[in-house]
């Protein structure tokens, strides 16, 4: 593992990020996430509009108590003084690092000018950086992009030297455009060329899928941090798995059954405590799913989990699936090769996966 990262003056325990994911990265995740190896974790993005600061899903996404250092928080939205607003209405809050959404396409955030679509207005976007880095001087602010608007439009470079002169003090990149989606693989020379060119730190994002793909994306991009999103998602420990390579160009063996069942009883219960019962038994279908993704016999047992309304009977299921799975091996076994994570998510079969495994384009960001 390269050296130690600094973003302002916080010092990251190790070069791994877990991306900011709406939906996924909310306070129990990232928590575990941390736990289990991350150095970092960005929060869901939360709006700037202060209309909204009242409302449950607002409030709970401004919620980090007991959450590890640092704590990162993204806003998203297109008016400089909202976002200012924002800045300081999150760091009154806890937030320690103030992360800025310029990378997300999806059609609700586009439409309104913010996420990625703000790219095509360099002015607009020196205007935002300049805006919140003034509201919040006590804590670092730092960008998430993609590459550029489309593929004649990859203007990363010009973003990244209006982000240094606005005082911005870490940029992560998705190697993608806005207008690829999710479509194609991930491409890391515009990566590269940004982090050539940088004299802040680049974190690379974008299909680090693998414990090997880490250390290929570190050496050809050059970058300081990586960022992981999909793959984490039900394997929460990819972060110890990764950093294991890193340091030993080894890889973990799967993990025991009964760590698995206690790190996914741990997450649920953390979640039912966030969401109150109704909606935690409701995030709690959507991580259980994931964790079981490709384990012998989890279709079935993810068919009816799925159809479950009660703490007591999603408890009850998890509980048995995992004994059964315990006696029947002390490692997480998958239902053929191509199924365990480390095939399952590699580069090429990963687009089969996004395409199953993502919601509606409607509702993606970044
Ligand atoms: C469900 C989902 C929600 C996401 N939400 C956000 C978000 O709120 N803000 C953001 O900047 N990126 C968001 N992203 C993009 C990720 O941060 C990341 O850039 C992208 O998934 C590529 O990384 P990966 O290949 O490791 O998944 C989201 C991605 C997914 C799959």
């Amino acid at each position: 593992m390269p050296p130690l990262m600094r973003i302002g003056h916080h010092l990251l325990k190790n070069r791994l990020v877990v991306a900011p994911m709406a939906g996924v990265t909310d306070r129990p995740f990232r928590q575990l996430c941390k736990k289990l190896g991350a150095g970092m974790a960005v929060s869901e993005m939360v709006t700037s509009n202060s209309l909204l600061y009242g409302s449950a899903k607002t409030a709970r996404r401004a919620n980090h108590e007991g959450e590890v250092d640092p704590i990162s928080v993204q806003i998203a939205g297109a008016d400089p003084a909202m976002m200012a607003e924002a800045a300081r209405h999150n760091v009154d809050r806890g937030a320690q690092i103030i992360d800025i959404n310029m990378g997300c396409p999806a059609k609700k955030v586009c439409n309104v000018m913010a996420g990625s679509a703000l790219l095509q207005d360099e002015a607009l976007v020196g205007r935002i950086l300049d805006a919140v880095v003034a509201a919040v001087p006590e804590v670092p602010v730092t960008l998430k992009i993609r590459t550029g608007w489309d593929r004649e439009h990859r203007n990363a470079l010009n973003i990244l030297k209006i982000a240094e002169n606005a005082g911005v003090q870490a940029l992560a990149m998705h190697g993608r455009t806005r207008a690829c989606g999710y479509t194609g693989d991930a491409e890391y020379d515009t990566i590269r060329a940004v982090k050539a060119a940088a004299r802040i730190p680049i974190i690379a994002n974008g299909d680090i899928t693998t414990p090997e793909k880490a250390p290929f994306v570190f050496e050809y991009t050059g970058a300081d941090a990586v960022m992981i999103g999909r793959a984490a998602q039900g394997r929460p420990w990819i972060f110890r798995e990764i950093e294991h390579f890193l340091n030993t160009g080894e890889h973990l063996p799967q993990p025991e059954v009964t760590e698995i069942h206690a790190v996914l009883l741990e997450h649920i219960h953390d979640l039912y405590a966030f969401y109150g019962d109704v909606t935690g038994v409701r995030v709690a279908r959507k991580h259980i799913s994931w964790y079981t993704r490709g384990l012998i016999g989890s279709s079935a047992f993810r068919h009816t989990m799925n159809q479950l309304d009660s703490v007591g009977e999603q408890l009850a299921m998890v509980n048995d699936y995992f004994s059964q799975a315990a006696r029947a091996d002390h490692r997480l076994r998958y239902e053929t090769s191509s199924d365990a994570p480390t095939e399952f998510r590699s580069a090429s079969s990963h687009k089969n996966q996004t395409t199953q495994d993502l919601p509606p384009a409607s509702q993606l960001a970044a």
